[in-house]
């Protein structure tokens, strides 16, 4: 019966993986090609349809906006045959479409899917975020502490100096005390241009990708994507919403939310297990962008449940 059968993580992750998959390929023939609108909708438009084909009764909490304002994978839609399960749905078809427009690293096609009620339906408004990777004592950094005093408390949890810290910040004007606070402490910092949901994830394989924080604020729904991911991965992540006006404050209201001063952990914004796909669009540290080649295009995907703490990189060539 619709909605009542059990989340069944491990028999819909491959499932989740096609989905991030005909995403990032059909996005394909438009990286590089200027035209954020059009890869963007190409990426909708295949996740929407792969979707349908899941045996779910899914839910898009965290999707491409309101009803009135997306068409296809609005927050609210159903997805799915409606024959199975009752799960959340956190979607982003193409997180960094300026980084596909511009053929630019990064740029994943991304998904995550949990059992009804697992994931914060946060509003479409900016979030402060703090990440790091696994491994250290939870609360070892805090969104209350300054920049300088988490990578002092990093560094002293690392067992390293201040200038073998590298945070990953969004390079925005916004950002600018937090850049020059940050590297007067000594520590590095990777700037990236769009793409906070890999920049998050990065901290948690800091050894192949070099960074171990992540700081500063971006989209409140690419946060939670983020936390599903470290929340398989392993790490910490704390967000904290942000509001320039009353619409925006408004927006969280609707979306059911009182405490608008909250600060969430990892857990409190993804409270079950889910299992999490992103496959890459254009080249990045997390896994390669799609490969073409005459005939045949390549994706690679991770894919992952919070369960097991499982982490599975695959490719798939498919004929063009
Ligand atoms: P899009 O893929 O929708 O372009 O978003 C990319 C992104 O860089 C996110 O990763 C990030 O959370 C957000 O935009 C930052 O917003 P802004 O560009 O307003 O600083």
């Amino acid at each position: 019966m619709a909605g009542t059968v059990e989340f069944h993580d491990r028999m819909l992750s491959l499932g989740l993986a096609r989905v991030s998959e005909a995403a990032a390929m059909a996005s394909a023939k438009l990286i590089g090609r200027g035209d954020e609108k059009a890869a963007d909708q190409a990426a909708v438009d295949a996740m929407r349809t792969q979707l349908n084909m899941l045996d779910i009764d899914g839910v898009v909490v965290i999707g491409e906006g309101e009803r009135d304002e997306a068409p296809m994978l609005y927050i609210g839609e159903n997805v799915g045959t409606g024959d199975g399960p009752g799960v959340d749905i956190a979607l982003d078809p193409l997180e960094g479409t300026t980084l596909t427009a511009k053929d630019m690293p990064n740029a994943l096609a991304v998904i995550a899917m949990g059992p009804r009620g697992s994931m914060l339906h946060a509003p479409d408004v900016y979030m402060d975020k703090l990440a790091i990777g696994p491994g250290y004592d939870q609360g070892v950094v805090t969104l209350d502490m300054t920049p300088a005093e988490r990578i002092d408390a990093l560094s002293k949890a690392k067992g390293c100096g201040h200038e073998d810290i590298t945070v990953c910040i969004l390079e925005r004007p916004r950002h600018e005390d937090l850049i020059a606070e940050v590297r007067s402490t000594g520590a590095g910092i990777r700037l990236i241009t769009d793409g906070d949901v890999a920049g998050v994830m990065h901290c948690a394989e800091a050894d192949i990708t070099g960074i171990d924080m992540y700081m500063g604020s971006g989209g409140a729904p690419e946060g939670v994507l983020a936390a599903a991911a470290l929340k398989c991965m392993g790490g910490q992540i704390y967000g904290q919403l942000m509001f320039r006006n009353d619409d925006e404050r408004g927006r969280a209201e609707k979306a059911g939310i009182t405490d608008l001063d909250r600060i969430y952990g990892r857990d409190d914004m993804v409270t079950q297990d889910v299992i999490f796909a992103a496959t890459g669009v254009t080249d990045g540290s997390i896994v390669p962008g799609i490969k073409r080649e005459v005939g045949y295009l390549t994706a690679t995907t991770i894919l992952m449940r919070s369960k097991t703490g499982s982490v599975r990189r695959m490719t798939y060539r498919n004929p063009t």
